[in-house]
């Protein structure tokens, strides 16, 4: 695919856009921080709301996306914009050597569907390609080099703790037998060990036997989870008063973790949760994108003083 076919064809529906711009309550020259840029999906419905004059800082740690996101917000006028390719655990020493006072910042978990949908990144069962599933290509190590390294042990708590998944002894043990023959190199191997370790009978008839295993994975080689509750600590300290925080997370662990970081921040009074019970998507919007059912919106107010 060249890259300008990429640009103009990659696609994924922004989640619970009205819910988030209501949380966000932009006005005409706030500074938004979307450090979740992705293919700019909200970032450029927030430039509606904070032209004329406003500031836009989008980050993302896929340079390939923060690059499509760059263009697509390039026909965007009348705002100024910041583009960083960077994890967004560094989001409040980027925000501050700015010089920024964001009013509002989202942080919209996990991955795009045109990350998921990109064979070479080898993140899709569905689609044989190199076993990587690394966002960010210029550091770690691919799915493979994991699966081929670590223990039969370490294996299965990583499918038991990220994927739920009931049948990791039994999956973990496959993989390690094969990979003395054979190491694991594209998805489909790792497809085949799944189906080799789940007997026919029992395996899941609503979802992909390796659907799984395929986030537990992910979640591994990209430290998904980790110090999530800290980052959003940082990032509400960033906000102007009267600011909001507003986090779209899709896996349990992610809003165990937002739940977490805003108890600790409303305990000093300075923040308000603006609702105790996480919203999440409508049934219209599901029926419309699938891919949105396991969103969860919190968020989380400065207070103004
Ligand atoms: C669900 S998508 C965001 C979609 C975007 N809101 C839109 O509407 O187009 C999540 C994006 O966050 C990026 N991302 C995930 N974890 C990240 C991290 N730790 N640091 C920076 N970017 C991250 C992914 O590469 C992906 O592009």
């Amino acid at each position: 695919m060249s890259e300008g076919h990429e640009i103009t064809q990659a696609r994924h529906d922004p989640v619970m856009v009205r819910e988030v711009l209501d949380v966000l309550d932009l006005k005409p020259g706030n500074t938004v921080v979307d450090g979740t840029l992705g293919l700019s999906g909200h970032a450029r419905i927030f430039a509606d709301a904070i032209r004329p004059g406003g500031t836009l800082l989008g980050i993302d740690w896929d340079e390939k996306m923060l690059e499509i996101g760059r263009q697509r917000m390039s026909e965007v006028s009348g705002i100024n914009t910041h583009f960083v390719h960077s994890n967004y655990r560094h989001i409040a020493s980027i925000v501050r050597s700015r010089g920024l006072v964001p009013n509002g910042i989202l942080l919209d978990f996990g991955l795009n569907s045109a990350q998921i949908d990109d064979p070479e990144r080898g993140i899709a069962f569905s689609k044989d390609g190199p076993l990587d599933m690394r966002m960010d290509r210029s550091k770690g190590e691919p799915a493979s080099a994991l699966l081929n390294r670590l223990s039969p042990n370490e294996i299965e708590n990583i499918l038991f703790e990220f994927g739920d998944e009931r049948w990791s002894k039994a999956i973990a043990k496959k993989i390690v037998e094969r990979r003395k023959e054979n190491p694991l190199r594209t998805t489909k191997d790792l497809v085949d060990a799944v189906f080799a370790a789940i007997p026919a009978g029992a395996r899941d008839k609503r979802i992909h036997p390796a659907t799984r295993t395929f986030q537990a994975v992910r979640i591994a080689v990209n430290a998904e989870l980790e110090g999530i509750d800290e980052t959003l600590v940082d990032a509400a300290n960033c906000l102007a008063a009267g600011g909001t925080l507003a986090v779209l997370s899709y896996h349990s662990g992610e809003d165990r973790q937002a739940k977490r970081a805003f108890k600790e921040l409303t305990a000093t009074s300075e923040f308000q949760d603006l609702f105790k019970k996480p919203k999440q998507p409508s049934a219209e919007e599901i029926l419309r994108n699938p891919r949105s059912r396991s969103a969860k919106l919190r968020a989380i107010r400065r207070i103004l003083t």
